[in-house]
């Protein structure tokens, strides 16, 4: 949801905000553009398209661009106004003095414009971000913080806003409500980014920007301001990431070496939450245990990838038979619902960023309503994070492919791992089963790696079903979550028409849609449900579908149902979701390579979803 990037004390700004913007290129890339404080005048210079082509366009104009003092850039993903370089950022105000970039959605935009026009301002653009660039411009008289406090007072919605003034060269002003914003020093500079990942080569310590807060950036030192105007002090967050992890390295995309170091992320996940076969989590997780005893009720709140994550732990809590009461929602839903409880609920909020304005605002809600709250997330310093009552930190390590794949199973991993201690404190779990199951999350990294290494088998499988008109992806119970996640990653990265299904309800409606050119991709590993599963096959395949199942390794029988067969190493069947989820991400991976798609940037997507 657009990737803001600003630096102020360097020589090399220029290429500190290209590089800056590349790194955030996931969070929005229909067109993108940067502003350099230059000795004669601000340097505005925008395009439609990505990042490169930005860059590209800057050399040439070097020359033109020397001596900057200070720069901020932008890319976007559009939200108000269409994708035109007019509605680029960054925007100038009519009479030069601001110039500005946003993420979010200024709700009061049209109200603010219409005011303005009125006093005689002119609007260039369609989008709701040339509002605030206006009215700052029309508050300003030379004092900046007390121009910022008042335009901040006057704005409803999101924003995070990174600022310059004509008159204040080698300054640079942010101010941040909803969307998010981090700060960092290092070296006679300051920058700000969206991503913490961008500042990442500067430093990692880091100044997560609160709701509420502004920021002023020289190259002397950083200072923070509430939206009063009065300064507050600020301690940095170390962030731990590697600036090599958000490296491609030799693969063609970061999605493929997402898929990759999925064994590494479940490793790292069951060593810090395990000893043995014991589960344990009593130091990353704070809740006491006379609180965890009293739960009854458990939530699970996310949006898209995080909610099928939270899926899977539903059918894991489901499947050692505890007497909670389990509810699983998508955020945007669990908002407006009537739904949010308190007292003896634990609700748990999974999002890879942190930052998604929906699982916020359900978060908030929750914790409003006396809820104990988790959030799972894989950001340490982001919103959720800082706001939250409890965090579990997923270990994935930054994810870059706008599909998210590593953090999948770093949050069902940790998940399964917060059910298990959550039952072991109420006293509904087993020995048995406690063992039974890390002893099976345990197993599984080396089986990941064998699946890894099935992938040229999956690639040709890829290559056979790419003309597709369309994919169906069925399962029961454990694997429902996985067919949503399937088709997730198909819709996606591919742009094929697909849709989950559990397969019992095939025939009450979507088998209508089924002929030669629909593929079915159906989920049957060992067990109870093989055979009801495999019914549903047949009655797939009686209406022509060609059929490719994923199946238990050894269950040779599967070829007679099926047109291909994917064979998946045998696992606790609570625990399929995360073996089974690679050859899905590697049949989406290879029908998009196999049709051109940008993969790691999908069209109309963004990584970080800010709005609402
Ligand atoms: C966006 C991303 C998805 C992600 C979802 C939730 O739609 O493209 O990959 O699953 O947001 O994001 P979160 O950061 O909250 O997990």
């Amino acid at each position: 949801m657009c990737g803001i990037m600003g630096c102020v004390g360097k020589t090399d700004i220029r290429k500190i905000i290209l590089n800056g913007l590349a790194q955030q290129e996931y969070r929005g890339y229909d067109s993108a553009g940067l502003a350099l404080r230059c000795p004669d005048g601000v340097r505005n210079i925008k395009i439609v398209g990505r990042v490169c082509q930005l860059a590209k366009l800057v050399e040439e104009r070097a020359s033109d661009c020397e001596g900057a003092v200070s720069g901020i850039g932008h890319t976007r993903w559009a939200t108000h106004g269409g994708v035109t370089v007019t509605n680029a950022h960054p925007h100038e105000s009519c009479d030069g003095m601001v110039t500005l970039v946003h993420n979010g959605i200024i709700e009061n935009a049209r109200e603010i414009r219409a005011e303005l026009v009125r006093n005689g301002v002119t609007f260039v653009t369609e989008t709701d971000t040339e509002s605030p660039c206006q009215l700052l411009a029309q508050i300003y008289d030379g004092d900046a913080l007390t121009a910022m406090s008042e335009l901040c007072g006057s704005l409803t919605g999101a924003f995070a806003l990174v600022i310059m003034f004509r008159d204040r060269p080698g300054e640079i002003w942010c101010a941040r409500r909803g969307s998010p914003l981090v700060v960092a020093r290092a070296d006679g500079a300051s920058y700000c980014a969206s991503d913490p990942t961008a500042l990442l080569d500067y430093t990692h310590d880091l100044f997560f920007m609160e709701e509420g807060e502004m920021a002023f950036l020289t190259s002397d030192g950083c200072k923070f301001f509430g939206f009063d105007g009065a300064e507050r002090a600020k301690t940095s967050i170390r962030l731990d990431w590697d600036s090599v992890m958000t490296d491609k390295g030799r693969y063609d995309h970061f999605m493929r070496k997402e898929i990759e170091e999925q064994p590494d992320v479940l490793r790292l996940t069951i060593d810090a939450h395990t000893v043995v076969t014991s589960v344990d989590m009593a130091k990353s997780l704070k809740i006491s245990s006379d609180v965890l005893k009293k739960i009854r009720r458990v939530q699970f709140v996310a949006c898209g990838t995080s909610h099928y994550a939270t899926l899977a732990a539903r059918d894991i809590m489901e499947s050692l038979d505890c007497e909670l009461d389990i509810m699983t929602e998508v955020a945007s839903e669990y908002r407006y619902r009537n739904i949010a409880r308190g007292g003896d609920t634990l609700a748990v909020f999974v999002s890879q960023s942190g930052e998604t304005a929906d699982t916020l605002a359900a978060m908030r809600l929750a914790s409003s309503k006396g809820a104990h709250c988790v959030a799972i997330t894989n950001v340490r310093g982001s919103t959720i994070d800082r706001e939250v009552e409890h965090t579990l930190l997923s270990l994935a390590g930054p994810e870059i492919g706008v599909a998210a794949t590593k953090t999948f199973t770093g949050q069902v991993g940790i998940l399964a791992l917060l059910v298990l201690h959550l039952l072991k404190e109420l006293g509904a779990l087993s020995t048995n089963d406690e063992a039974r199951l890390i002893g099976g999350l345990r197993s599984l990294p080396a089986k990941l790696q064998s699946m890894l290494e099935r992938e040229p088998e999956i690639e040709a499988l890829a290559r056979k079903y790419s003309d597709s008109k369309g994919f169906f992806f069925i399962g029961r119970r454990e694997c429902v979550p996985l067919t949503m996640e399937g088709a997730l990653k198909m819709k996606e990265i591919a742009y094929l028409p697909s849709e989950a299904y559990a397969a019992g309800e095939m025939k009450h409606g979507p088998i209508a849609m089924l002929d030669e050119k629909l593929t079915v991709v159906a989920l049957v590993p060992e067990g109870d449900l093989r055979e009801k599963t495999l019914s549903n096959v047949e009655e797939c395949r009686a209406r022509n579908a060609p059929i490719i199942l994923i199946a238990t390794e050894g269950d040779e029988d599967a070829r007679s149902y099926a047109n291909d067969v994917i064979f998946v190493p045998r696992t606790e069947r609570e625990l399929f979701t995360l073996i089974g989820l690679i050859p899905l991400q590697l049949f989406a991976y290879h029908t998009a390579r196999t049709l051109g798609r940008d993969i790691d940037m999908p069209r109309n997507l963004a990584k970080s979803v800010t709005v609402e």
